[in-house]
């Protein structure tokens, strides 16, 4: 890859000099978008801590601090009690919300749906979902994070629920969106100890969403009942937990895992591929770079299943777009037992914040933290494990790591060859979201064939 006179830097929140103070988290922009507030200290210094509401949050920014709490004493550091709480009604005590023996047999069922032949197994269906949504594009402007979405949608409807046609409708669609924003009061709600009530309109739209989604996702297990029905994803969940638990826990799992699949599955994969098209289209030559890329892979085979070994260019994009805009900018752990964190004495109950965001733009990690440079992910660069961690680490590392990487691939690919993607003139690009990363008002560009 040449290497650019200038490096692009993509647009990212003001940044104080001074402290911010914890009650800032809780107004305003800071309140709805997890990644505003922050001051520079948080991209320098090597550790962080607040007292909110009563918790110890610590924020550890170096990646042995970050590497202890995901890895070397992983057994001390659970998902706190405040994300259960928030999660519950929606994904229950699926495999991302649960600890334990409960988490262990949970993750042992799904793991062989994950393993690398499975997933590989997978590409066709990838280009299948991202062909049919390009198929009526046209010159134009396009809001390409809904296309994203759409089609991430159904891509684990496709590779998980045999294609249940419950799962890509465009409520559906809506009802995420609405669920997703109403995390910001619930979360505060949560943090105070107060039962989760919706206060505002916002909120009570998100509780409609959220029993509108358990419900999809209860009818569509209820209808693979008692069997399970075809030999797919949904269908080995089914089975294997009715192997291991009485028939209405067997249910209940079956459900939050439903949910959970289907939730995590696609949101957080869309917001990368949205944020790569966005880095992409304010790259032009990189764009075409890519593009070449791509359409000597896809000629070499559209479906083979090492399809994304041939796109070691796009990966390294991908990669970069994550580092800087990570869809899932940050995730917690409480701690069961005291413990050391470099010098920071962490008590039982403390609350450990991983921050993808702060780690991935730290200055002490990376140069030009804010410029983007997909070189830095070239095979041979060195880098900490725990320094860059768009899909966290250690035993709960994201199951789904291989399938979005592989999913992202593919779509990109089918749909840079096809088409030149550039930004809307005049119009900023803002981050937003509490849960995950994406941009503010979706991301219209402009489409022109290639
Ligand atoms: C670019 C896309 C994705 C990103 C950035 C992402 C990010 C993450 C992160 C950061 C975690 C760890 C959270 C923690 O430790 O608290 C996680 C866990 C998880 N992810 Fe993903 N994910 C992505 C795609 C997927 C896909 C495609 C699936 C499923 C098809 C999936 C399913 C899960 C599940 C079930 C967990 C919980 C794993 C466990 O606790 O054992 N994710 N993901």
């Amino acid at each position: 890859m040449t290497e650019p006179a200038t490096r692009f830097v993509p647009p990212h929140p003001p940044r104080s000099t001074g402290p911010v103070p914890v009650w800032r988290g809780f107004v305003g922009e800071r309140a709805r978008t997890a990644v505003y507030g922050w001051s520079e200290l948080a991209f320098t210094l090597p550790y962080m801590r607040r007292k909110v509401f009563g918790y110890n949050v610590h924020i550890p920014l170096t990646p042995e601090a970050v590497g202890r709490v995901l890895l070397d004493n992983a057994a001390n550091y659970v998902k706190p009690d405040i994300v259960k709480t928030l999660l519950k009604p929606t994904i229950g005590r699926g495999l991302l919300s649960s600890d334990g023996d409960l988490w262990r047999e949970q993750r042992k069922i799904v793991a062989a749906n994950f393993a690398p032949g499975a997933v590989d197994a997978l590409i066709p269906v990838f280009a299948a979902a991202a062909k049919r949504a390009a198929k009526d594009w046209a010159a134009e402007r396009r809001d390409m994070a809904a296309e994203a979405t759409a089609t991430t949608m159904r891509i684990i409807a496709d590779a998980l629920f045999a294609g249940d046609g419950r799962l890509t409708t465009q409520a559906a669609m809506d009802h995420i969106a609405a669920a997703l924003e109403g995390v910001s009061e619930q979360r505060l709600q949560a943090l105070l100890g107060l039962p989760l009530m919706p206060w505002s309109l916002r909120g009570r739209r998100a509780r409609r969403s959220r029993d509108f989604l358990r419900g999809t996702l209860a009818a569509v297990v209820r209808d693979r009942l008692p069997g399970g029905g075809p030999d797919d994803f949904l269908g080995r969940l089914i089975r294997a937990l009715h192997e291991r638990f009485e028939t209405g826990e067997a249910f209940e799992l079956a459900v939050d895992n439903a949910a959970t699949f289907y939730l995590a599955g696609h949101e957080t994969t869309a917001n990368a591929i949205t944020w790569t098209l966005f880095m992409l289209s304010e790259q032009p030559d990189l764009q075409d770079e890519v593009a070449v890329e791509a359409r000597e892979a896809l000629a070499a085979g559209e479906d083979d299943t090492d399809l994304p070994e041939r796109l070691p260019l796009l990966r390294r994009v991908i990669e970069e777009s994550m580092r800087l805009c990570p869809p899932v900018p940050r995730f917690d752990r409480q701690a069961v037992a005291a413990d050391r964190l470099g010098e920071a004495e962490v008590g039982p109950g403390d609350i450990i914040s991983i921050w993808p965001w702060l780690i991935h733009r730290h200055k002490a990690l990376w140069d030009d933290p804010d410029g983007f440079d997909a070189d830095r992910f070239k095979p041979e660069t060195n880098r900490h494990r725990f320094q860059y961690l768009p899909f966290g680490g250690g035993p709960r590392l994201c199951v789904g790591a291989r399938f979005a990487m592989a999913e992202a691939l593919t779509v990109l690919a089918h749909w840079l060859v096809r088409w030149r993607f550039a930004p809307t003139p005049g119009r900023d690009v803002r981050l937003s979201g509490m849960v995950t990363l994406r941009p503010k008002g979706g991301l219209p560009l402009v489409l022109s064939p290639r």
